[in-house]
């Protein structure tokens, strides 16, 4: 699943999923931390937040090869894509794993919502700290 592709673009968005961001900041330069969007069912997490600005880390682009997609979905987990083995291998290594812990990238938008997810404050990309 790469980013960047506008598949979704003209789809009907009628889920919905509300992202509450740690640190606003580093994800979207703004002090904005809670934001309410709509998603298209088959929307993967990451692209959702992605489209609305919301820079959420995907080192390897969306294809399940890194964890620092890695969010947590705090309610609405059964209305996304389950995990698959490939997922689940690789979540084990992010950091702060937990029950509802999800790659982004993998959790894809399949029932009718509310989905909140929390993003938390580690993920920002290293890159960006640095005082620019
Ligand atoms: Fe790399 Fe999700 S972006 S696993």
């Amino acid at each position: 699943m790469h980013m960047g592709h506008s598949e979704f673009a003209h789809a009907e968005k009628t889920v919905s999923v509300t992202f509450h961001l740690d640190d606003p900041h580093a994800l979207t330069d703004t002090d904005q931390a809670v934001w309410e969007l709509k998603a298209a069912k088959g929307q993967p997490l990451l692209e959702v937040a992605v489209h609305a600005g919301i820079n959420i880390e995907h080192a390897c682009g969306g294809v399940c090869a890194c964890s620092t997609c890695h969010v947590y979905v705090t309610q609405g987990m059964s209305d996304c894509s389950e995990a698959e083995e490939d997922e689940e291998d690789r979540v084990e290594e992010a950091p702060g794993l937990q029950i509802n812990s999800r790659l982004c990238c993998q959790a894809v938008v399949e029932g009718d919502g509310p989905i909140v997810v929390h993003v938390p404050s580690w993920n920002r990309n290293a890159v960006k700290e640095v005082p620019h």
